[in-house]
């Protein structure tokens, strides 16, 4: 067959956004989540949506960013689309230091009761890895130990009730934990480890916006974990949650951030005691 009448070989379309929609949806993300996207997410934003609008039935991306804004679409949709642009990557003794300042902590503290929130959970890994953690320092018979884990997004919240993880998440649990709190799955469940069930009646978790109010009577807590959620506001609604959540510490609680999020100078309640670790002053 002569060259010229090779077939041409098609790349795969890739699925329009236009600066329209682009706006429209990344101010509704904004406006509910305080996380500006910007233009150069351009890319992220599109094969996010193009796998909701595919599922929905759409192969037009301006279409059904139309019909999100103009009510052809269930409102829980507006949810699944926060919940697809929200950033949830986590693993398990993530920042590790932070867990050995904690498990410091907790040797030299056992006596308090250690109500402890992480204010982005994710699917859960920082609150099983705390869970861990404290079930082998604090024990898990007559101590009161809690942990309450919250996120804007449902799927998220979802996943960490589930507490069920593929085992390639699993390589930062340290094997005797793995041992002692996780269950190997077996038959359809197999690849998979499930977290103990005695750490996950510990474990409780609520759809929280942190752009919002906290919810009445919520805290005191011992320890606060905030950590790789601050990056993505912009600076007044980075400082407008921390004095929120600060405000949910109990006297001489502790504020765990992520190691890039500083909260030097910008007048807050809290004093520094280790990288990324504050106290309520
Ligand atoms: C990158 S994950 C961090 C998870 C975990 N803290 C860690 O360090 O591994 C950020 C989480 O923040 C959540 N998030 C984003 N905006 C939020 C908001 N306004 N309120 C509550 N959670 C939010 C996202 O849904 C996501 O699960």
């Amino acid at each position: 067959m002569p060259l010229e009448t090779l077939p041409e070989r098609v790349a795969p379309s890739t699925p329009q956004l236009s600066a329209r929609s682009f706006e429209r949806v990344t101010t509704l993300f904004r406006e509910v989540s305080g996380i500006k996207l910007t233009q150069a997410k351009h890319a992220l934003v599109v094969t996010r949506l193009a796998k909701l609008a595919h599922e929905s039935g759409e192969v037009d991306l301006d279409r059904y960013v139309e019909s999100l804004f103009t009510g052809g679409l269930p409102d829980e949709e507006v949810t699944r689309v926060i919940d697809r642009l929200t950033t949830n990557e986590t693993y398990f003794f993530r920042e590790p230091e932070h867990f050995r300042h904690f498990a410091d902590v907790l040797e030299r503290h056992p006596e308090r009761p250690w109500r402890v929130w992480s204010g982005a959970s994710s699917s859960g890994e920082e609150i099983y890895s705390l869970a861990m953690l404290m079930a082998d320092r604090l024990g898990l018979d007559s101590h009161p130990w809690g942990i309450v884990g919250t996120d804007l997004s449902t799927a998220m919240v979802g996943q960490a009730r589930r507490a069920l993880y593929s085992q390639g998440r699993t390589q930062g649990i340290p094997p005797a934990y793995l041992k002692r709190y996780c269950l190997k799955g077996t038959g359809e469940y197999e690849g998979q480890l499930l977290v103990d069930r005695r750490l996950r009646q510990r474990a409780h978790f609520e759809t929280l916006n942190l752009m919002q109010a906290l919810p009445a009577a919520f805290g005191p807590f011992d320890a606060i974990w905030l950590r790789n959620v601050l990056i993505y506001f912009e600076h007044e609604a980075k400082v407008a949650i921390v004095r929120r959540v600060i405000s949910a510490l109990a006297p001489q609680g502790l504020l765990y951030t992520g190691h890039s999020e500083s909260l030097a100078n910008l007048g807050l309640p809290i004093r520094s005691i280790a990288p990324a670790v504050y106290v309520r002053a």
